[in-house]
C-alpha cells in the first residue's frame, strides 16, 4: 500500500481499537491463529457473503469534509416562512458548543443508571416542567420522537383508556378537526388502522360528537396559523365523555391561555423552535403532557424524583416498570429511543431564556407578525385570519406568480392553494425580512417600493382578549438564575461531569452497541446548508440531501441484501412498527388481511411485541432451548398451528443471546412455506456488517438501528433512526408522505405539487419525508469513512474484542450461550445469578460496583433476568478491555470473600455501591472494608477517578411519590431532613 493509500484507510485505524500486536496477544488469549479464523468459527458458512460491499470508500476523514462541502453547497438554504411545525430558531451558541457538539453530552446512554446520569436527568427533569408549565398540564414525559407520533401516542392512549375494560371496543372514534398539520393527520391515520379506530376528519365547530366518539383533537394555533377558542369544542367533548388533545405550540404557549387552562386532556407537540435546528425534519423533541390521571399511561420516558441510600434526593427514570420492556405484548407504546439530546438542548435553551426572554421572543415574533398583516392590508393583500400568533394566511389571487417572485429572491413561503399564501416568522426573523417579505407583494403588484411602520410598544391585537396567558410559567429558580453566559455554562458543565459518558469509559451495554461517533461525521450536522433546511422545502433546494439520501439507501440497501429502504423512521422500534405495516399491507394487498398473527420468540427485545401490538397483530411467543436459540421445534409447530393466519416472525440476528443461530435460514423457511414473512430486527447489525446481511439469512424485511452499528451518539437516548430495508415483495410498502410529490419522498411546498400520489396502503409514520434526516449525515461519512473493507473489518473486530473479553472472563464467571464453535458474536452474557445464592449478590449490586471502577454496567437483565450482557464494539483498545474485565475479575473475588466468609453478607462494597465522594469523606466510616477498597479498588481508578454523584437510588420511593417536575426549592431539603442519614 502506498503512502497516499494508506492515508485514504487511516480512519479504520482510528475507528477500531486493537491495533496489531494487540489483535495478535487478543487472538492468542482466545486461541485461534486469526481473525479470519475466529470469524470462520463463529459465523455459520452457509450465511457468509459471498462479495465485498459495494459501498463506496474509504476516504480520508480531510478529504471527506472537503467533499461534503461540495454536496453541502448543492443545499439552497433559502429563508424560510413554511412553518407547518418547522421555525428557524436560533441555537444559543454556549448550547451548540457545551451541549449539542459536546461527547459529554451527545455520548451518554438513556440515564437507566441514574447514580451515573444525575446532570441529564436534572435537565429532563427542566424540560418536563417547562412544558408542564407551558400546557398547563401537570404531568409531561421527556421526550417523544415528533409532533405526530406524540399526537398519535395521545390518541392510541385515550382509545386503550376507554376501551380497556370492554370486551368490544365501544368507542371507536376519534374527531379530527380539518386544520392539523397535515403530516399529524398522516401519521394519525397510519397508526389508526390496524387498532380500528374510525377517524372523523372535520371543522370542529360544525362537528356532531356522541358516545362512539373516545377523543378528539385540535391544533392551536391551527395549520392555517389562526388562534381559536376551544373551550365550547372542548365543553362539547366532555360531554360525551371523549378527550380533548390540543397540538400546540410552546413559544406561543408563551402569550396564549394554556390548554390545560382552557380544559383540555392532553398536550402534544414539537419543541423544535425551542432552540433546536430544523435539520431537513429532525432531530427534535416531541412533548406530551396530560392530566395526572393518565400517569401510568403516558407513553415514554418520565424522570422522577427519589431518594438515594444516604436519603438524599435524587432524580431517576420514572415508573420504570411501566416501559414496554416489561408490558410486552400488553404495551401500548413501543417509545424507547426518544429525543433526549434534543430535549436538553431545548430545556436548557429555557434556561437560557427564562420566563421573561421566551416571552419577549414570542412578543417580537407576533409583533412583527402584527405589522405584516397591517403593512399586507394596506396593499390589499387580507389575511384571513382573524386572531394568529405567529402565522397569517394570505389572501392572493395569483400564489404562483408570488411563488416566483420570492423564490428568485430566495424566500419559501407555505402555499396552501392557488390563493392562500402561508406566512410564518420566527425568531430569527428581523423587521428588514419583514421589508423583505413586503417587497415580494409589492412586486407583484409591480411596485418596487414597501415599507412598514414597526410600532415597537404597539398592542398585540392579534391574540385575543379572552385567550390572553394570565398565568405564570417557568417560575422555578433553575429558569431565573442563569442568564449570563458564564453561569450558563458552568450549570451544564456542572450537569456533564455528573454523568458517565463514552469519554469517560467504554460502556459496554449489550444490544445497544456504543461505538465511536467519530468528530468528523457529527460536525457537519452543525453546517447551515443541512441544518437550515425546511423538511417541506421545495426539492430543488435539497440536492445536497437527495444526494446523501440516494446514496446512503444504496449502500443500506447493499449492506443489508434487499431492495429499497425508507429512511423515514425515528428510532428502532419506529423501524419496527414501520416494516410489520408492511407486512400487513402486503398480506392485505393480496386479499390476505386475515393474516394477522406474529410469531416472536420469548428472547425478543420488548419493542418487538409492542410494535407488532400497535401494527395489529396479535402476538404469539415461542420458546427458545436451553442453548438459548430458538427452539425450532416449537416455532414450526406455532407456525403450523397458525398457518392460515400466519403474517410473519419477528427474529433478532444474530440473537439477543449474542449467537449466530445455525437453524436460522431453516427457520425463514418454514415462516415462508407456512405463508408468513420474516422481520429481522437489526439491533445486531455490528456483528452481520460485511460478514453476511438479513437478505443472505433469508429475512424479507429488518430495521437498521443507525444510532448504533452507523455511530449516531446515543444522545442520552436519543435521537436515533430506524430506517427500513426490505425485499422487493415489500418494496411498494414503503411509508410515504403527506409532502410527497408523484409518489417519490421528495418535499414540496410548490404550489403544483401539494397534491398527494402514494399507495393508498401505505401512509407515514414520521412527520418529516426522513425522519430526522440532518443525522443521516453520520451514518453517511461513517460507511465512506470506512469503506467496504473497514466495515467488514469492524464488525470481524467487534465479534473479536467480544471473544477476548469472554476468554479473559469464563474462567470466573459462568457465560450463558456460545455458538456451536464456543465463541460468541458480537456480545455474550454473564450468569450473575448463582451469586444470589452464594454470597447475597445481586446483578444490581455488580451493576453498581462497576460505577466504583469508573465503569457504566452492561445492559442489566436483558434478555435473562439475574445477568449483565457485555458488547465492547470494535471501537475499545485491548486495555480498556482488559480494565474492564480486570475491574469484573476483581469484583469476583470481591463476592469470593462474601462467599468464604472473610467479608460481611450485607455490609461489603457491592451491597452498598455506589460510593460517592460524600460518603467517603464523611466522618463517619462504619463499614466493615475500607474507604481506599470501596473507592479505589484497582490501581487505574486512582489515576483518573470518576465520581458517581448519589447513593444507590431509591426507586420504589420515587414510584409510591411521583413528582415528575422541578419541586420547590424548599422541598429538597424537606426531602433530606425526614429521612435517615
Ligand atoms: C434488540 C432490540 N430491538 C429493538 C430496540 C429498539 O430500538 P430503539 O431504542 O431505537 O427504539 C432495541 C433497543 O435497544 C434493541 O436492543
Amino acid at each position: 500500500m502506498n503512502l497516499f493509500e494508506q492515508q485514504q484507510q487511516e480512519f479504520t485505524a482510528r475507528h477500531i481499537g486493537p491495533n496489531e500486536s494487540e489483535t495478535k496477544a487478543m487472538l492468542k488469549a482466545i486461541g485461534v491463529a486469526s481473525v479470519d479464523a475466529l470469524i470462520d468459527k463463529t459465523v455459520p458458512a452457509s450465511i457468509r457473503l459471498q462479495q465485498p460491499l459495494q459501498t463506496t470508500g474509504p476516504v480520508s476523514e480531510f478529504q471527506y469534509l472537503q467533499e461534503l462541502k461540495e454536496t453541502a453547497a448543492m443545499n439552497k438554504v433559502f429563508k424560510s416562512y413554511i412553518g407547518q411545525g418547522y421555525y428557524n430558531t436560533i441555537v444559543p451558541s454556549v448550547i451548540l458548543r457545551t451541549v449539542f457538539e459536546n461527547p459529554g453530552w451527545y455520548t451518554q446512554y438513556t440515564p437507566y443508571q441514574a447514580e451515573i446520569a444525575q446532570g441529564r436527568l436534572e435537565s429532563l427533569l427542566n424540560f418536563q416542567t417547562m412544558v408542564s408549565d407551558l400546557t398547563g398540564l401537570p404531568i409531561a414525559n421527556a421526550s417523544l420522537l415528533d409532533e405526530g407520533t406524540a399526537a398519535a401516542e395521545a390518541m392510541a392512549m385515550f382509545f386503550n383508556h376507554k376501551n380497556k375494560d370492554h370486551d368490544q371496543i365501544t368507542a371507536p372514534k376519534f374527531f379530527v378537526d380539518e386544520n392539523i398539520f397535515a403530516q399529524t393527520k398522516d401519521i394519525l391515520v397510519t397508526r389508526a388502522a390496524p387498532l380500528h379506530i374510525e377517524l372523523v376528519f372535520g371543522d370542529y365547530k360544525t362537528a356532531s360528537l356522541d358516545e362512539s366518539f373516545f377523543g378528539v383533537i385540535v391544533q392551536y394555533p391551527n395549520s392555517n396559523g389562526a388562534v381559536e377558542d376551544y373551550r365550547q369544542f372542548i365543553d362539547k367533548a366532555h360531554a360525551v365523555n371523549a378527550q380533548v388533545i390540543m397540538a400546540t405550540d410552546l413559544l406561543a404557549l408563551t402569550l396564549l391561555t394554556p390548554p390545560g387552562e382552557l380544559g383540555a386532556d392532553a398536550a402534544v407537540g414539537s419543541a423544535q423552535r425551542l432552540g433546536v435546528p430544523m435539520g431537513f425534519g429532525g432531530p427534535h423533541a416531541a412533548f406530551f403532557a396530560t392530566k395526572d390521571e393518565f400517569k401510568r399511561n403516558i407513553p415514554g420516558r418520565i424522570i422522577g424524583v427519589s431518594i438515594d441510600a444516604q436519603g438524599n434526593r435524587c432524580l431517576r427514570m420514572a415508573l420504570q416498570t411501566r416501559e414496554q420492556h416489561i408490558r410486552r405484548e400488553k404495551a401500548t407504546s413501543n417509545i424507547c429511543t426518544a429525543q433526549a439530546l434534543l430535549a436538553n438542548m431545548s430545556a436548557m435553551y429555557a434556561v437560557y431564556h427564562g420566563a421573561a426572554g421566551l416571552k419577549n421572543i414570542a412578543k417580537r415574533i407576533s409583533l412583527l407578525a402584527l405589522t405584516l398583516d397591517e403593512e399586507l392590508n394596506e396593499m390589499g393583500f387580507s389575511n384571513v385570519n382573524e386572531y394568529y400568533f405567529d402565522t397569517l394566511k394570505v389572501q392572493v389571487t395569483d400564489a404562483e406568480a408570488i411563488r416566483k417572485i420570492a423564490e428568485a429572491r430566495e424566500i419559501n413561503f407555505y402555499y396552501f392553494d392557488r390563493n392562500h399564501i402561508g406566512i410564518a416568522l420566527d425568531e430569527t426573523t428581523s423587521q428588514s425580512d419583514v421589508l423583505d417579505i413586503l417587497h415580494v407583494f409589492a412586486s407583484s403588484q409591480n411596485s418596487d417600493t414597501a415599507v412598514a411602520n414597526f410600532d415597537t410598544d404597539s398592542l398585540l391585537e392579534n391574540i385575543p382578549a379572552a385567550l390572553t396567558r394570565t398565568s405564570g410559567f417557568l417560575t422555578h429558580p433553575v429558569f431565573n438564575s442563569r442568564h449570563s453566559e458564564t453561569e450558563m455554562l458552568r450549570y451544564i458543565k456542572s450537569l456533564e461531569n455528573k454523568d458517565l459518558s463514552l469519554n469517560t469509559s467504554m460502556i459496554s451495554l449489550g444490544s445497544c452497541t456504543m461505538k465511536l461517533n467519530a468528530a468528523t461525521q457529527l460536525i457537519p450536522v452543525s453546517w447551515p446548508e443541512f441544518s437550515s433546511i425546511h423538511p417541506f422545502a421545495p426539492s430543488y433546494q435539497w440536492k445536497g440531501y437527495q444526494q446523501i439520501v440516494t446514496e446512503l439507501e444504496k449502500w443500506l440497501c447493499n449492506i443489508t441484501g434487499f431492495a429499497a429502504t425508507s429512511l423515514q423512521p425515528n428510532s428502532g422500534a419506529q423501524g419496527e412498527y414501520a416494516g410489520l405495516l408492511t407486512i400487513r399491507a402486503y398480506h392485505a394487498d393480496r386479499n390476505e388481511a386475515h393474516r394477522n398473527v406474529i410469531l416472536i420468540p420469548i428472547s425478543a427485545h420488548g419493542t418487538n411485541p409492542a410494535s407488532a401490538v400497535m401494527a395489529g397483530f396479535k402476538v404469539v411467543v415461542t420458546k427458545c432451548d436451553d442453548a438459548g436459540n430458538i427452539d425450532v421445534a416449537d416455532l414450526k409447530a406455532n407456525a403450523e398451528k397458525y398457518a392460515a393466519s400466519l403474517a410473519g416472525l419477528m427474529v433478532t440476528y444474530p440473537s439477543t443471546h449474542g449467537v449466530f443461530e445455525e437453524s436460522i435460514r431453516e427457520i425463514c423457511s418454514i415462516i415462508h412455506n407456512n405463508g408468513g414473512l420474516v422481520y429481522m430486527d437489526g439491533a445486531n447489525m455490528n456483528a452481520q456488517v460485511g460478514l453476511t446481511s438479513p437478505g443472505n439469512i433469508g429475512a424479507d424485511v429488518c430495521h437498521l438501528n443507525l444510532h448504533k452499528t452507523f455511530a449516531i451518539p446515543h444522545g442520552g437516548g436519543g435521537p436515533g433512526m430506524g430506517p427500513i430495508c426490505v425485499n422487493e415483495k415489500l418494496a411498494p410498502y414503503l411509508p410515504s408522505h403527506s409532502y410527497a410529490v408523484n409518489g417519490e419522498l421528495s418535499a414540496v411546498s410548490e404550489v403544483s405539487g401539494l397534491t398527494t400520489h402514494r399507495s393508498p396502503l401505505t401512509t407515514a409514520v414520521s412527520a418529516a419525508p426522513y425522519g430526522s434526516a440532518s443525522i443521516l449525515l453520520i451514518s453517511y461519512a461513517y460507511i465512506k469513512l470506512l469503506g467496504p473493507e473497514g466495515l467488514r473489518k469492524s464488525t470481524a473486530y467487534a465479534i473479536l474484542n467480544a471473544n477476548y473479553m469472554k476468554a479473559r472472563l469464563e474462567n470466573d464467571y459462568k457465560i450463558l450461550y456460545s455458538g456451536k464453535n464456543g465463541s460468541c458474536a458480537h456480545e455474550f452474557i454473564v450468569d450473575l445469578r448463582p451469586f444470589k445464592q452464594s454470597a447475597g449478590i445481586e446483578a444490581e449490586d455488580v451493576a453498581k460496583r462497576l460505577m466504583d471502577y469508573n465503569f457504566h454496567a452492561p445492559t442489566l437483565s436483558f434478555p435473562v433476568a439475574g445477568t449483565i450482557m457485555i458488547e465492547p464494539t470494535e471501537s475499545e483498545d485491548k486495555a480498556e478491555l482488559d480494565r474492564f474485565c480486570d475491574a469484573l475479575l476483581n469484583i469476583r473475588k470481591e463476592i469470593k470473600a462474601i462467599e468464604e466468609g472473610k467479608s460481611d453478607k450485607t455490609d461489603n462494597p457491592l451491597k452498598h455501591a455506589p460510593h460517592t465522594q460524600f460518603v467517603i469523606c464523611s466522618n463517619e466510616w462504619n463499614h466493615s472494608y475500607s474507604r481506599e477498597n470501596a473507592a479505589f479498588p484497582l490501581d487505574y481508578v486512582r489515576q483518573h477517578k470518576f465520581w458517581p454523584s448519589i447513593s444507590r437510588v431509591n426507586n420504589t420511593y420515587g414510584d409510591r411519590n411521583l413528582i415528575c417536575t422541578c419541586e420547590p426549592v424548599e422541598s429538597y431539603m424537606e426531602v433530606a431532613e425526614s429521612q435517615p442519614q
